[in-house]
C-alpha cells in the first residue's frame, strides 16, 4: 500500500474504489499494545507497483516515511491533520444520499476492512444487522477513545468525559443522572418554550424579508435556545460557542480541528458549571448540582452538558434545513405536513430521520477482545465504523426502494438515526417533539417557501460526521 500526503490529505495509490484483484497485503502486524501503536513501513503489495515508474517510487517513499513518523511518535488523535482518504467513504454524499461505494460495500462486504497504516485494523460495517449487532454488544466494544490522546494538554485524555466517549459502569452511572430529564413528561413541559421559540425565529425570517437564509435564522438558533434553556445555560456568548458546535464534527482540517475545538467548547462549560456550583441554575446544569452535589465532579458534568450541546444541536440544526429542503421538493409531502394530522407528521418525521441520517456514523467502537464480526476475525484493539446512513438505506431493514424518500413507507424494522444499544441517543424524543414543531409551523406561516437556489448550489457539509447544510438561502 502506498500512501502520500497531499495538500495535507493521506491518500493512497490504491484507492478504495480501485482495490487490485486479489487485495493488498496486510499492511501491518498487529500488537495487542493499545497505548502506542508501532506501524511497519508498509510492504508493497506483490505485483501492484512492479514497473509503475517514478510515482509509484516517490509514493512509496512518502508512505514509508509517514509510516516511520507513526512509528515513532504514536497516534494521537488529537493532532491528526489529515482523515485518510479511505475513511472519508461513509461521510462523503451527492446532495443528500451517500456516495454509491457505500451501497456497493453494503452488499458486497459489510464488514469492510479499511486499509490503513495503523497497527490496529479499521473496518467500516454498513449493513443493518452488522451495524446492529456491534451497537448492542456493550460487553464486546468500547466507546473510551483515551488511549487515542495525549495524557496531558489542551485536549488532554483526562478531561474526555461524556456519555458518548465513557463504558459502563461510568456509562450507566451518567447517564442514570440525566435520563429523569429525558423522559416524555419533563420533556412535555418544554413543548411550549420550544412554540415560543419556533414562533420568534419565523418572526425572525418575515422580518429578514425574502430571500433569507434559514439555516441562520431558524434551523440553528432553535435547538440552540431550547438546548442553552434545558441546560440552564445564559445565551451571552452564544456566536463564538456555536462555531465551536460546528467546527468539532468537521473533519475537513482532521482531527486536529475538532479536538482544539473539543477542548474550547469544554472550557465554556467548565465555567458555566463552576459558576453554577455557587449559584445553581433553573435547568439541567443546576438541578444535577442540587441532586448529586460533590458526588459528581465538574469534568463530569461539563461533559455531561458538552455531550448534550453537541448532541443536541448541529444533528437537529442539520436535520431541520435538510427536512425543509426535502420537503419543498414535493409539494405533496410539504402538504401533508402543512394540512396533515399529527400522525402524518409524525411518520413524515420518521422518514427523514431514516433518509437524511444526519449523524453519518455512530462513535468508533474499539473491540474489548478477539472476536468474529460476521465470518471476520477481529483483534483486540481493532475499530468499527458503524455507519448509520448506510444502514438506514440497507433494503433488508427499509425495504423496497430505501434511496426514495417515501413517508408511507413501512420498514421492516425501526431505523438506526438514534443509534441503538446503550449509546443510543438520549435525546431522541426531544429531537422528534423539535422537528414536529417547526416543520408544520414553518410550512404554514410561509405557504410559498421555496429554496431560493437550486439544489446544486446549497452549501452541504463536506466530511462532517453530522451531515448539513451551512446555509439555506429560502424565498417565500
Ligand atoms: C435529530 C437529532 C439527533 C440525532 C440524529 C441524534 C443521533 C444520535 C446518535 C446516532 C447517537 C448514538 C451514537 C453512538 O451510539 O455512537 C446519539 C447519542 C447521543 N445524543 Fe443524540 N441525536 C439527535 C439529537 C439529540 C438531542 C436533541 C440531544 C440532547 C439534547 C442529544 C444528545 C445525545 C447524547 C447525550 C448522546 C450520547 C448518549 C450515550 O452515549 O449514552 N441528541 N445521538
Amino acid at each position: 500500500m502506498a500512501a502520500l500526503i497531499t495538500n495535507g490529505v493521506l491518500q493512497y495509490e490504491d484507492d478504495i474504489d480501485h482495490e487490485p484483484a486479489g487485495g493488498v497485503t496486510d499492511p501491518a502486524p498487529r500488537t495487542a499494545a493499545l497505548s502506542r501503536y508501532p506501524v511497519p513501513s508498509p510492504r508493497q503489495p506483490v505485483g501492484a507497483w512492479g514497473g509503475a515508474g517514478v510515482r509509484a517510487r516517490a509514493r512509496a517513499w512518502t508512505g514509508k516515511l509517514l509510516a516511520r513518523r507513526i512509528q515513532k511518535r504514536g497516534i494521537d488523535l488529537s493532532s491528526l491533520t489529515f482523515i485518510p482518504e479511505r475513511t472519508k467513504v461513509p461521510l462523503q454524499r451527492h446532495g443528500i444520499d451517500p456516495v454509491p461505494r457505500l451501497a456497493q460495500l453494503r452488499e458486497t462486504d459489510p464488514v469492510h476492512r479499511l486499509r490503513l497504516p495503523f497497527a490496529f485494523s479499521v473496518y467500516l460495517v454498513t449493513g443493518t444487522e452488522q451495524v446492529r449487532a456491534v451497537l448492542a454488544d456493550r460487553d464486546s466494544w468500547s466507546n473510551d477513545i483515551r488511549h487515542l490522546l495525549p495524557g496531558a494538554g489542551p485536549s488532554s485524555a483526562d478531561e474526555v468525559g461524556g456519555l458518548g466517549f465513557t463504558d459502563p459502569p461510568l456509562h450507566t452511572r451518567l447517564r442514570k443522572i440525566i435520563t429523569p430529564e429525558f423522559t416524555m413528561r419533563r420533556l412535555a413541559r418544554l413543548e411550549p418554550m420550544i412554540s415560543t421559540i419556533v414562533a420568534q425565529r419565523l418572526d425572525a425570517l418575515a422580518a429578514a424579508g425574502s430571500p433569507a437564509d434559514l439555516a441562520r435564522l431558524v434551523s440553528f438558533p432553535v435547538p440552540f435556545q431550547t438546548i442553552c434553556a434545558l441546560l440552564g445555560l445564559e445565551l451571552e456568548d452564544r456566536d463564538a460557542f456555536a462555531r465551536l458546535g460546528v467546527q468539532r464534527f468537521d473533519a475537513t482540517a482532521g482531527a486536529a480541528a475538532a479536538f482544539g475545538a473539543v477542548s474550547a467548547q469544554r472550557e465554556f462549560l467548565f465555567d458555566a458549571v463552576a459558576r453554577q456550583r455557587v449559584e445553581p441554575g433553573p435547568g439541567l446544569i443546576g438541578q444535577i448540582i442540587r441532586d448529586e452535589g460533590d458526588r459528581i465532579s465538574d469534568v463530569d458534568l461539563a461533559g455531561l452538558a458538552d455531550g448534550v450541546f453537541t448532541g443536541g444541536y448541529e444533528t437537529t440544526a442539520g436535520m431541520i434545513s435538510l427536512s425543509t429542503m426535502v420537503l419543498l421538493r414535493d409539494p405533496a409531502h410539504a402538504a401533508l405536513v402543512r394540512d396533515g394530522s399529527r400522525a402524518d407528521v409524525d411518520r413524515v418525521v420518521e422518514e427523514l430521520l431514516r433518509h437524511l441520517s444526519v449523524v453519518q456514523m455512530a462513535f468508533p467502537r474499539f473491540a474489548k477482545h478477539d472476536l468474529d464480526l460476521f465470518g471476520v476475525p477481529l483483534e483486540a484493539g481493532d475499530v468499527v465504523l458503524a455507519s448509520l446512513s448506510g444502514a438506514n438505506r440497507d433494503p433488508r431493514s427499509a425495504g423496497a426502494e430505501p434511496e426514495v424518500f417515501d413517508p408511507r413507507r413501512q420498514p421492516t424494522s425501526g431505523h438506526l438515526a438514534f443509534g441503538h444499544g446503550i449509546h443510543r441517543c438520549i435525546g431522541a424524543e426531544l429531537a422528534r417533539m423539535e422537528l414536529r414543531v417547526v416543520l408544520p409551523a414553518l410550512l404554514r406561516r410561509f405557504p410559498d417557501l421555496a429554496l431560493a437556489v437550486p439544489q446544486q448550489e446549497l452549501s452541504f457539509r463536506e466530511l462532517s460526521f453530522v451531515y448539513g447544510l451551512d446555509e439555506l438561502p429560502v424565498r417565500f
